[in-house]
C-alpha cells in the first residue's frame, strides 16, 4: 500500500523553519513562521497563560471528556472577545477545535457539506494553508485580487471587480484582521462595502481572525468581524488563540456558525459537534481551559491584556524603526508602508531571487513571497535588515 503514496509538496513556511535551524550561521535571522518573539528572541508563556495553569493544575480533578464541542464556557468567552454584543448568542453555534487551522478545516467540510461544488473565494495571496487545505478537500478556489505591488496596500478596486463574480452558492473567504501574508488590511469603510456586496450577491462570509490584538487593539481588531457577522444573514468565524494568548502548540482554536435566527441553531451546532467527532473526536482541552481563565477572571484578563499591549507596541516600533531606517538608508520614501501596514506580517515586494540573496549572502529567512515577520526582529537586528535590503537592491 505505502508504495502508491506520493511526495506531497512541502509547506514552504515550515519547510524554512527546517532550513533556518540548519543553518550553523550565528548572525542568522528567522523572519519566517509567524511566531512572536521578544527582544532575547524568545517566545515566552505568557504571564497570565502561566497563572491560569497554574490555577488548572490545582484545581483541576479529573481529565475525563468534555463534549465534542469543548466546554461552553470556552465559547462564551471566545465569542464575547470575537463578537462582542454585536450578535444575537442564540444565533451562534460553536465548537472548539484544534487551533485556527482546525478551525478553518472544520468550517471548510462544512462548507463542502452544505454546498457541494460551491466556491470558495481567497485573497490573491493568501495563507498558503487555506489553499493546500481547500484543494485537499478538491473545494473549487477563486482567487480575487488584493494586495497592490506597486502601493503595498489593499487592491480594494480590483477586490470589489472580482467579489463582484460571487453567487449565493460561493462563500468569501476573509481575514479578520492583520492579513497574512501582506500586512496590508481594509478600513471600516470598505468592510462596509464589501457587507453591502456580500448582501447583494447573497454569499456567505467566512472570517478568519487569528490576530486579534496584535493589530490597533483587541477591539479595533475585531471591527471588521462585528460588521460582517451583525450585518450578514450567515457567517463563519475561525478564530486562533494561537498568537494573542501565545499557546500555538496547545491547538486552541474556535469555529462558530452564526445563522439567520435562533430556530437554525441547533441543526448548525449539530454539524459542528458531527465534524468534530468525525475528525478528532473531542477537541483538546488544555488550551482552551486556560483561555477561559484568562478571560473569565479580572485580574488575569487585565495582565493578559497589558502583556499583549506590550506586545502589539514592540511591533509597531519595530515596524516603524524598520521604516525610518530604509528611508534613511534608501534615501527614498518607498518602504514607508512598512509602517502602515499591522500584524505580524508584511510583504516586502522583493523578487524571490532577492529573497533568495537575502538568505544566502545575509543569513535572512523570509518566506518566498517576501512576506517578514516582524517579530522575529529586535532593536539590533532591524539596521542588519535594512542595510541587507538596500544591499541586495530592493
Ligand atoms: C504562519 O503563517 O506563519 C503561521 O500561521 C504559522 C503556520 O501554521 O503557518
Amino acid at each position: 500500500m505505502f508504495e502508491s503514496l506520493k511526495e506531497q509538496p512541502a509547506d514552504k513556511i515550515l519547510a524554512l523553519m527546517a532550513a533556518y535551524r540548519e543553518d550553523p550561521r550565528e548572525t542568522k535571522i528567522d523572519l519566517g513562521v509567524g511566531v512572536y518573539k521578544d527582544a532575547e528572541g524568545k517566545t515566552p508563556v505568557m504571564r497570565a497563560i502561566k497563572a491560569a495553569e497554574q490555577k488548572v493544575w490545582e484545581t483541576q480533578d479529573s481529565k475525563s471528556y468534555v463534549g465534542l464541542a469543548g466546554d461552553a464556557a470556552f465559547s462564551d468567552a471566545m465569542i464575547s472577545l470575537v463578537l462582542g454584543d454585536a450578535v444575537a448568542r442564540d444565533t451562534i453555534a460553536a465548537a472548539a477545535t484544534p487551533g485556527g487551522t482546525g478551525a478553518c478545516r472544520q468550517a471548510f467540510e462544512l462548507i463542502r457539506m452544505a454546498r457541494p461544488g460551491g466556491r470558495v473565494f481567497v485573497s490573491d495571496p493568501t495563507w498558503p494553508n487555506h489553499l493546500s487545505i481547500l484543494k485537499f478537500l478538491n473545494m473549487e478556489i477563486v482567487p480575487y485580487r488584493y494586495f497592490d505591488g506597486e502601493t503595498r496596500a489593499v487592491n480594494f478596486d480590483g477586490m470589489m471587480a472580482d467579489l463582484a463574480d460571487v453567487t449565493s452558492d460561493d462563500v468569501v473567504l476573509l481575514h479578520g484582521c492583520c492579513h497574512n501574508p501582506t500586512g496590508a488590511n481594509l478600513n471600516l469603510t470598505q468592510w462596509q462595502a464589501v457587507v453591502d456586496l456580500l448582501n447583494d450577491k447573497g454569499a456567505v462570509p467566512m472570517i478568519d481572525i487569528a490576530y486579534q490584538g496584535f493589530g490597533d487593539g483587541l477591539e479595533e481588531d475585531a471591527q471588521g468581524v462585528r460588521l460582517v457577522a451583525s450585518s450578514v444573514p450567515e457567517c463563519l468565524i475561525a478564530a486562533s488563540c494561537s498568537k494573542n494568548f501565545g499557546v500555538y502548540r496547545e491547538r486552541t482554536g474556535l469555529l462558530m456558525a452564526i445563522a439567520t435566527d435562533s430556530s437554525r441553531r441547533k441543526l448548525n451546532q449539530d454539524t459542528l459537534n458531527f465534524l468534530n467527532r468525525q475528525n478528532y473526536s473531542f477537541p483538546p482541552d488544555h488550551g482552551a481551559r486556560i483561555v477561559t481563565e484568562v478571560l473569565t477572571d479580572a485580574t488575569l484578563r487585565a495582565d493578559w491584556q497589558a502583556e499583549l499591549e506590550e506586545v502589539r507596541l514592540s511591533m509597531l516600533g519595530l515596524r516603524e524603526q524598520l521604516a525610518a531606517e530604509l528611508q534613511r538608508l534608501s534615501g527614498s520614501d518607498r518602504f514607508g508602508f512598512l509602517a502602515q501596514h499591522r500584524g505580524m506580517f508584511s510583504r516586502l515586494g522583493a523578487s524571490p531571487e532577492q529573497v533568495e540573496t537575502l538568505r544566502r549572502d545575509f543569513g535572512i529567512y523570509m518566506v518566498g513571497d517576501s512576506r517578514l515577520n516582524i517579530a522575529g526582529l529586535n532593536k539590533t537586528s532591524v539596521p542588519i535588515l535594512a542595510d541587507a535590503i538596500v544591499k541586495a537592491g530592493i
